[in-house]
């Protein structure tokens, strides 16, 4: 039992801008230590899926309430790695560009905020998890026993993730990427509600030149500390 917080199993909060590698990190050590993965991007990003299927746009009058009978419409559930919306996995329409534009748009609304915390929550709340997003430690799990901060030089992000988008086939420039990661960055970072930022009790790990190996090894030694 951990002392202050009355989990029996700690709650690891990874947060930490686009492109640094949270997810896989995240998969990995979730494994390394028999923890379940959650992965919070997603869960925006199914939100975005919901709201586009539904003709919801970032600029329709009246937004918030659309909004929120939307959320109170729809059920996401993870089974294992995969995402469900309203019980159909929608995981492999996750990753589209437009789809993570739309999720980070969404994401400054305080009734998608409020949803998605609730969820979130509800999700950690035994324990035994690895969270990964962006206010995880700081917003929705402030108390949580180890938090990191993965961060990476801009340019480096750029290229990691404009080399998984080609390996995909995607039609896209090097510079479009890194303008579109930096748009994303602004956004996330400077939005009002739980902004994007490092909790001051969290470890900064850059991972610009660290390997992904490397990166779980760190916080692997850290938790087992
Ligand atoms: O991690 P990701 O790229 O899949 O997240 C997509 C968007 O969702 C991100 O740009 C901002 C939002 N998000 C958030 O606001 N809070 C989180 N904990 C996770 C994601």
């Amino acid at each position: 039992m951990t002392a202050a917080s009355g989990r029996s199993r700690p709650i690891v909060a990874i947060d930490g801008p686009v492109g640094a590698g949270k997810s896989t990190v995240a998969r990995r050590l979730a494994q390394a230590l028999g923890f379940a993965y959650i992965n919070t991007g997603a869960m925006y990003r199914a939100v975005a899926i919901a709201a586009r299927n539904a003709g919801i746009t970032p600029d329709d009058p009246g937004l918030e309430a659309k909004l929120a009978r939307l959320l109170a419409s729809i059920v996401i559930s993870f089974a294992g790695d995969r995402v469900l919306l309203d019980g159909r996995d929608v995981t492999g329409e996750l990753g589209a560009p437009a789809i993570g534009d739309l999720a980070s748009r969404l994401s400054t609304l305080a009734v998608v905020r409020a949803a998605m915390r609730e969820l979130q929550r509800k999700a950690g709340a035994a324990g035994g998890v690895v969270m990964e997003g962006r206010d995880i430690g700081t917003a929705i799990f402030p108390d949580a026993e180890f938090k990191f901060f993965l961060d990476a030089d801009v340019a480096v992000r750029a290229r990691r993730r404009y080399e998984e988008l080609a390996a995909k086939g995607a039609a896209i420039g090097y510079d479009e990427v890194l303008a579109q990661l930096r748009e994303r960055d602004r956004r996330d970072r400077g939005r009002e509600l739980a902004p994007l930022k490092q909790a001051p009790d969290a470890v900064l790990v850059d991972s610009s030149h660290l390997t992904i190996d490397q990166v779980v090894k760190l916080m692997q030694d850290r938790i087992a500390r």
